[in-house]
């Protein structure tokens, strides 16, 4: 399925609209305290690369080949790999952080890629992760199931309608409540695996 996450002009585009008003904001607090050798899965176009300090050793991973030629374009010092969260080509506890920016929407099954994270993580490793999530309110989670089909085929995979945060509970990870910031249905967390 093509939508806007696979048209680098038009994510980059839309994402260029959003980031003045909150969104960069979140975007640097994602990034800042990843440390270590650290995995960005689902880098899309590559626009949280630039943003890292130098106590990071990053690498990068997406699926889609266009945007990650983008992303090559963006920070070209950045190794990038062609690959899917459901299976990472990576041995058990190769990562210090993984970092996840509006990722887990749109990944076909999140909860076998949140075991891969789980798997990737060394023992003392944490998962950053940025996420749009289900509303809480019903009626407002009503109108999300409604344009979700819409939605997803608009975007090309997004799912404005998931319970990340349960999914992330249920992959085997705690939510570090000190690091949890939720406004909207914006999330941004640290977790760890139990
Ligand atoms: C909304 S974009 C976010 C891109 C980037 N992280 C950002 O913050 O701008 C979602 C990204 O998830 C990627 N994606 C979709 N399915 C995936 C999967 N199974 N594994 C890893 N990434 C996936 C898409 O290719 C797309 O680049």
């Amino acid at each position: 399925m093509r939508g806007c996450e696979q048209i680098p002009w038009l994510y980059d585009g839309l994402m260029a609209l959003m980031e003045p008003f909150g969104l960069g904001r979140w975007r640097q607090n994602l990034i800042r305290g990843a440390t270590g050798r650290t995995l960005e899965v689902g880098c899309g176009t590559g626009r949280n690369l630039p943003l890292y300090g130098s106590r990071a050793q990053v690498m990068a991973l997406d699926p889609d080949l266009g945007v990650v030629r983008t992303a090559r374009r963006r920070a070209p010092a950045v190794p990038l790999v062609i690959a899917s969260a459901e299976a990472l080509p990576f041995r058990r506890e190769s990562f210090e952080t993984v970092v996840s920016g509006l990722v887990f929407c749109s990944v076909p099954n999140p909860h076998r890629g949140l075991r891969e994270v789980g798997r990737v993580l060394a023992v003392d490793g944490c998962l950053r992760m940025m996420e749009h999530v289900r509303h809480h309110r019903p009626r407002l989670a009503q109108i999300q199931d409604r344009v979700q089909p819409g939605w997803t085929w608009f975007t090309g995979g997004c799912h404005p309608n998931r319970d990340t945060e349960a999914t992330v509970t249920k992959a085997g990870f705690t939510i570090d409540p000190h690091s949890r910031r939720a406004r909207g249905v914006m999330r941004l967390f640290v977790a760890r695996v139990r």
